[in-house]
């Protein structure tokens, strides 16, 4: 979902422009490719992951799904992608900034959900939507609009729009989803699963998702209708 509404973020249609998308098999990554090519009709899908997950990438999402691989643990991308070529990038590293001179001058897009979020777009997000209904200390907020603002202002020099996003989850996107999985246009990618009770796999399974790197597609945690969770 979060992939979906990202790409919905490009002014005007995607069909036959570039779209770039590092990490090609994490969670978001995946999905992507995948609705980047198949559902939004993209001309040309590169992509970045690691050495190991080079073979499995098309054996994942399909033969036609990638269009250029980059194995960014030998090559940096900026080396091999042509300046000035991209239309959109879905930034799932966080290295937004670091690619700007890929994109597209004038008309393209980076929509990013690893960079930080501005203060008002943290205090109005769901993480925010608890019941004591924190709020975020105003010096904290202001210095992360500002951080926002400059990523933004940068973008701008490169006549680039940059934003972040938040998911924002609804009933209507997961119908949507369903629907490309039941059409064949989307698949799911599950790169482990731990069943709850067995907690050391659980904890090591997580601390693979908080590190970043090695992850491939989702993480399952199987709980056990039986299980008592109380
Ligand atoms: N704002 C939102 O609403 C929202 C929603 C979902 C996720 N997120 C955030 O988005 C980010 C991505 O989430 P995810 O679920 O897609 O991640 P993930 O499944 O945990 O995967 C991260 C993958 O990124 C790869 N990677 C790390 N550094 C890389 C680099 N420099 N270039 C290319 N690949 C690299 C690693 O693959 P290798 O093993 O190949 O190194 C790793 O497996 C996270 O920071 C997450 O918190 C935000």
């Amino acid at each position: 979902m979060t992939a979906l509404q990202a790409l919905r973020k490009y002014h005007g249609s995607l069909a036959g422009k570039t779209v770039f998308v590092p990490a090609g098999l994490s969670g978001t990554g995946l999905f992507a490719c995948q609705l980047a090519k198949n559902v939004f009709h993209a001309g040309k899908v590169i992509t970045t992951v690691s050495t190991a997950k080079i073979p499995k990438l098309k054996e994942l999402l399909g033969e036609n799904t990638v269009d250029q691989i980059i194995d960014y643990t030998k090559s940096e991308p900026r080396d091999v992608i042509e300046y000035g070529s991209v239309d959109f990038l879905f930034d799932t590293v966080g290295l937004a900034m670091q690619y700007l001179c890929l994109m597209r001058p004038g008309s393209s897009r980076i929509i990013s959900v690893a960079t930080l979020p501005s203060g008002n777009q943290l205090q109005d997000s769901s993480l925010m939507d608890l019941p004591h209904r924190p709020a975020i200390p105003i010096p904290f907020r202001l210095g992360l609009n500002m951080l926002d603002q400059v990523r933004k202002l940068r973008a701008r020099r490169y006549g680039v729009e940059y934003s972040y996003m938040f998911l924002a989850s609804t009933g209507k996107d997961l119908d949507e989803l369903r629907r490309y999985v039941e059409e064949g246009r989307l698949r799911t990618v599950v790169g482990t699963v731990v069943e709850f009770r067995d907690i050391e796999s659980v904890r090591n399974a997580c601390d693979v998702v908080y590190s970043g790197k090695g992850g491939l597609g989702k993480l399952v945690i199987r709980v056990d209708k039986s299980e008592n969770l109380s």
